[in-house]
């Protein structure tokens, strides 16, 4: 047992026990970062620290506290579930009353047709489980070479080793001896980096289209067994999807008999403007990943959601294999369906989807007028309540910044300064905004207001740097 002292701070307390993820580990440890920002409270859009200072949270932590923070109806709910029932497991048919009538309301709302939900805890897991099903699929369908799954660069699924697979960012897989053999990558549907000069966004999609159908032969499409595609790639740099891409994607998908996965992690539930990212741009998943704005993250809660032709095969399976063999201990656990359940009850009561529609719209046309032409600014790009700026060193020529300058990162600080929390994302010089779909028009302005305040310090202190022409 180590030596540990009584008379700490939090502060100090943290940095001696808790392995932060993204935190420079010995930096963190030594206190040359300073203090942990520890999070004592939360009311609607705003979180609280320890110092009491207040931040706007635009990006609703993870982008998952869609209904926003301090809602007593989730708390009431947990709480009423936590007294009657805390846990039971739901091995050999045991369930529980809020799971039965969560499966209900998803299967009813779900895209697709879904048939059947298998609960998690997280994203991750939820991906995990879609892996396994999907190989499960194949076997029961004897054809057990067909088991590769097709993620895209810069899509994000995960941390967990098959789901860290899938994403496809390389700082999830460089240390973590990643990807593994199964997980394939195909290109990034961002028309602002990858379109050739002069092409559409239709026929960028028809190419990407192209290239994934040769990227099926050459690997063998006897070898390949899904596609995982979060509607909107999100961490990866939130990019709505060019004209017609997953309509032209799905073409391929059905050539080869290949599945389609839709990770609704994120766009689940509201944040696009429509119910599910699937409904928005009218994608046909096989499988469908729910977790974050499922419970808004009031408690831990996933779901894989089954659709007709894997449910069939799987009722084919239980003949071969036996009961299914794949069950976690808090699958199905009471309290996230509680909370699930009540978090739902004000996403539909005060109708979040059309609030991400139109306070969404405002927001995306406030980016627009703010930023459009902004000598930082290459690209602003959105919908619904998911918005992001490009910074590029010149946006004429659409020249990058070099990594080592952490642009993206300086202006999240810059907007953390100014009492607002936006998302500098791992890939490129990107910030991300995802505020609570329970956002106002007022605390949209408030945001953008901010971040603009925020941007014009930082091509300040760039162009003194000389690192970005004089506007
Ligand atoms: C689209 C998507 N899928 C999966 C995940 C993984 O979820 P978790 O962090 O709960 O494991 C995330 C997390 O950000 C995500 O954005």
């Amino acid at each position: 047992m180590t030596e540990r002292s009584h008379n700490l701070s939090l502060e100090e307390m943290d940095r001696q026990s808790v392995l932060h993820p993204f935190t420079h580990a010995k930096d963190y440890a030594a206190g040359e970062m300073g203090d942990p920002r520890i999070v004592t409270g939360g009311s609607g859009v705003t979180i609280r620290d320890q110092k009491g200072r207040e931040y706007v949270d635009g990006f609703a932590g993870l982008y998952c506290v869609n209904v926003g923070y301090g809602r007593k109806e989730i708390a009431d709910a947990i709480y009423e579930q936590a007294t009657k029932l805390a846990y039971y497991h739901a091995y050999a048919m045991h369930s529980n009353e809020p799971t039965i009538r969560l499966s209900h309301r998803l299967l009813r709302d779900a895209p697709n047709n879904m048939q059947r939900v298998y609960y998690g805890m997280s994203g991750s897991d939820a991906n995990e489980t879609q892996a396994k099903l999907v190989w499960y699929y194949n076997n029961v369908r004897g054809k057990p070479e067909k088991k590769k799954i097709i993620a895209r660069q810069r899509g994000y699924h995960g941390a967990s080793v098959c789901s860290g697979s899938m994403t496809g960012l390389p700082v999830f897989h460089r240390a973590f001896d990643l990807p593994m053999d199964r997980i394939k990558h195909a290109a990034t549907p961002h028309y602002y980096w990858n379109a050739h000069k002069g092409e559409s966004e239709l026929d960028f999609s028809r190419r990407l289209a192209r290239d994934l159908d040769q990227q099926i032969e050459a690997e063998g499409p006897e070898t390949v067994a899904a596609l995982i595609g979060e509607p909107v790639l999100g961490t990866g740099g939130i990019i709505p999807p060019p004209e017609g891409y997953w309509a032209e994607i799905q073409k391929v998908l059905d050539k080869h008999d290949v599945l389609l996965i839709a990770d609704e992690v994120v766009c689940g539930f509201g944040r696009t403007g429509s119910y599910y990212g699937s409904l928005h741009y009218g994608m046909k998943p096989d499988l469908v990943t729910i977790a974050k704005g499922l419970t808004s993250a009031y408690v831990p809660l996933s779901g894989a959601m089954i659709g007709e032709k894997v449910w069939a095969v799987l009722q084919q399976g239980a003949d071969q294999f036996g009961p299914f063999s794949h069950g976690y201990t808090y699958s199905a656990h009471p309290l996230g369906a509680a909370a699930a359940l009540a978090n739902l009850d004000i996403v539909d009561g005060e109708d979040l989807t059309g609030n991400a529609r139109d306070t969404g719209g405002y927001l995306q046309e406030r980016m627009h007028a703010t930023f459009d032409g902004h000598p930082l600014v290459g690209e602003v790009r959105g919908v619904g309540l998911l918005s992001a700026l490009e910074f590029v060193a010149d946006p004429a020529a659409q020249t990058a910044f070099d990594p080592a300058h952490k642009v993206g990162a300086k202006i999240a600080g810059a907007c953390l300064e100014r009492g607002l929390i936006a998302r500098a994302l791992p890939h490129g010089d990107i910030l991300g905004f995802a505020p609570p779909l329970s956002i106002t028009r007022a605390e949209v302005d408030r945001v953008v207001d901010t971040a603009k305040d925020a941007i014009d310090a930082v091509t300040d202190q760039l162009t003194r740097e000389g690192l970005l022409k004089a506007a």
